[in-house]
C-alpha cells in the first residue's frame, strides 16, 4: 500500500494549478445519461472517482474513455440503450451515485440502486431527495432494501427543501428535465458545483433558470430534445483550498490558479482574518504567509458559507495557529474523526458534540498517522508541512479519490513530499 511521506517545509513559492472539481465531474458526467451521442467533458481531475464514475457509467450503457492526446479530456458516447440498474460495488464506493437517481428516472422512469457509499461522515440521509421526488409523482418502495423508484411520468412540483442539499437540489434539478410543466426548488444548494451542472444541462438544451441561487425553476422539456456538449469542468475549490493552508502553515508566497477567488470569498476572508495576506489574481488567489496564523472561530455552512469539505484544512491551520479557535460543524456532526490523527502529531484539539475546540501549540512533531476520509487525509498532509521531523500517511487511497497528484503539485512549489510503495 502506499504512503505519503512528508517533512517540514517552507517557505514554499511558485504556481500551483488545480483541475476540475470532483464534486462536479461526477455529476457532469451523469448528464451524458439525458442525450444519446458523444459528450466532452475538459478539465477534468486525474482522480480515482472519476474512473469509478467511468466504470458505474460504463454498466448503464455510456462508454467513458479519456482523450488518448490529454488525459483531462473525457469522451462519453451514449449510445442510447440505458440500464436502470448499477453494479452494487460500484454504487458503494462513491457517494455522486446517489446522483443516478434524477437522471433514470427522468429518461427511463425506473431506477434500482444500493445504498451509495463515499466518505463515512456518520449519517448521510436520502430523506430529501424522496420527498422532492415523491412530490414530482415518482413511487419508491421503501419495502426493497434499495432506493428503487418508478415514474410513468414526472409531473412539476412547487418543492421547498429543509435545508439546501447539494445532493437533494441536483436530483431534484435533473428529474424535472423531462417533467411536465415547472418545478421550483425554493431553499435550493447554491455551490458552484450545483450551478456547474445546471449550466451544463442548460447548454445541452434543458430550460432552467435561477441557477447559482436559492430559488431554481424546471421547465421540462421533451425526452430526446437534449443533445452532447463540450463543458469544462469548474475549478475545485477544495483542491484549491488545500494549496493555501499548505502556504499558510508552511509559510511563502504561493498563487493558486484554476479556481476562482470569488468561490471562496468567504472562507479566503477567513483564512486573511488568521494573517497571511490573501488577493484574488486572474485566474486563481495569491497568499503569501510568514507561517503566523492566530485563531479565529469557525463554523461551517452551506454555501456561500464556509464548507464542511474546508474544515479539515482550517482545523489543521488552527492546530498551529497562536491562540484558541472554536470549531462548529453543522453539517456533518460526525466530521471529527481526523483529529485523533492531528493528536498524534502533537496537535490540542478537543471535541464536543459538534463542536471543535483547537489549542494551538509551537509546533507539531511528525508521526505515523492514517487519512480516515478525502478531506482529512490531505489536511494530514499540510499538517506534516508544519511538523518536525517526517510524517508518514496511509490511506493514500482516500485522498487519490479526490486529490489530483497532491505529491507533485506540493512538489512544484518546494514541499518535501513524496509518495511510497510498499
Ligand atoms: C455534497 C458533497 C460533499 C459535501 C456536501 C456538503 C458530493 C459528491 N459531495 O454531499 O463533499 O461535504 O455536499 O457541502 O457532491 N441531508 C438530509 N437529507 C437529505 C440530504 C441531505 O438530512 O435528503 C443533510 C445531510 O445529512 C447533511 C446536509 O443535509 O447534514 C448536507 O448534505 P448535502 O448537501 O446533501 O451533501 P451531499 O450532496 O451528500
Amino acid at each position: 500500500m502506499d504512503r505519503i511521506v512528508v517533512h517540514k517545509s517552507g517557505p514554499l513559492s511558485g504556481i500551483v494549478d488545480v483541475p476540475g472539481a470532483k464534486n462536479s465531474v461526477l455529476k457532469l458526467m451523469v448528464a451524458s445519461l439525458f442525450a444519446e451521442g458523444c459528450h466532452e467533458l475538459t478539465n477534468v481531475p486525474g482522480i480515482s472517482d472519476v474512473d469509478t464514475m467511468g466504470r458505474l457509467l460504463g454498466a448503464l450503457g455510456v462508454r467513458v474513455e479519456h482523450s488518448l492526446h490529454d488525459p483531462s479530456v473525457l469522451h462519453l458516447t451514449n449510445n442510447g440503450n440505458i440500464r436502470t440498474q448499477a453494479p452494487p460495488e460500484l454504487v458503494e464506493s462513491i457517494r455522486a451515485s446517489i446522483n443516478l437517481l434524477g437522471p433514470l428516472l427522468a429518461c427511463c422512469g425506473r431506477v434500482r440502486l444500493d445504498l451509495p457509499g463515499g466518505d463515512d461522515f456518520g449519517a448521510r440521509p436520502i430523506d430529501m431527495h424522496i420527498a422532492g421526488l415523491t412530490a414530482m409523482g415518482a413511487e419508491f418502495d421503501p419495502a426493497t432494501g434499495f432506493i428503487e423508484a418508478r415514474a410513468e411520468a414526472l409531473h412539476g412540483a412547487d418543492i421547498e427543501l429543509d435545508f439546501p442539499s447539494v445532493g437533494a437540489t441536483e436530483n431534484i434539478v435533473t428529474a424535472a428535465i423531462h417533467a411536465s410543466g415547472v418545478t421550483t426548488i425554493r431553499h435550493a444548494a447554491r455551490e458552484p458545483e450545483v450551478a456547474d451542472l445546471c449550466t451544463m444541462l442548460v447548454e445541452m438544451g434543458a430550460n432552467i433558470s435561477g441557477i447559482g441561487t436559492s430559488v431554481i425553476t424546471v421547465e421540462g422539456v421533451e425526452r430526446g430534445s437534449l443533445r452532447p456538449v463540450t463543458h469544462a469542468v469548474v475549478g475545485d475549490r477544495v483542491q484549491a483550498a488545500t494549496y493555501l493552508a499548505a502556504a499558510a502553515v508552511a509559510g511563502g508566497e504561493v498563487t493558486v490558479a484554476g479556481s476562482s477567488a470569488q468561490h471562496m470569498e468567504v472562507l479566503l476572508r477567513r483564512m486573511h482574518d488568521m494573517g497571511p495576506d490573501i488577493s484574488a489574481v486572474p485566474g486563481g488567489v495569491r497568499i503569501e504567509s510568514d507561517g503566523y496564523l492566530r485563531a479565529v472561530d469557525i463554523q461551517t455552512l452551506p454555501y456561500p458559507g464556509i464548507a464542511t469539505d474546508y474544515k479539515p484544512l482550517l482545523v489543521t491551520m488552527l492546530a498551529v495557529a497562536e491562540g484558541i479557535g472554536i470549531v462548529t460543524e453543522n453539517l456533518y456532526p460526525g466530521r471529527f474523526r481526523y483529529v485523533e490523527e492531528l493528536s498524534k502529531l502533537g496537535a490540542d484539539i478537543r471535541t464536543d458534540g459538534h463542536h471543535a475546540i483547537i489549542r494551538g501549540v509551537d509546533g507539531l512533531r511528525g508521526a505515523a498517522v492514517s487519512a480516515p476520509d478525502i478531506r482529512a487525509g490531505a489536511a494530514l498532509v499540510v499538517a506534516g508541512l508544519a511538523a518536525q521531523g517526517r510524517t508518514t500517511i496511509s490511506g493514500v487511497d482516500h485522498i487519490d479519490r479526490g486529490y489530483d497528484d497532491i505529491v507533485g503539485r506540493l512538489c512544484g512549489i518546494g514541499a518535501a513530499v513524496e509518495r511510497v510503495t510498499g
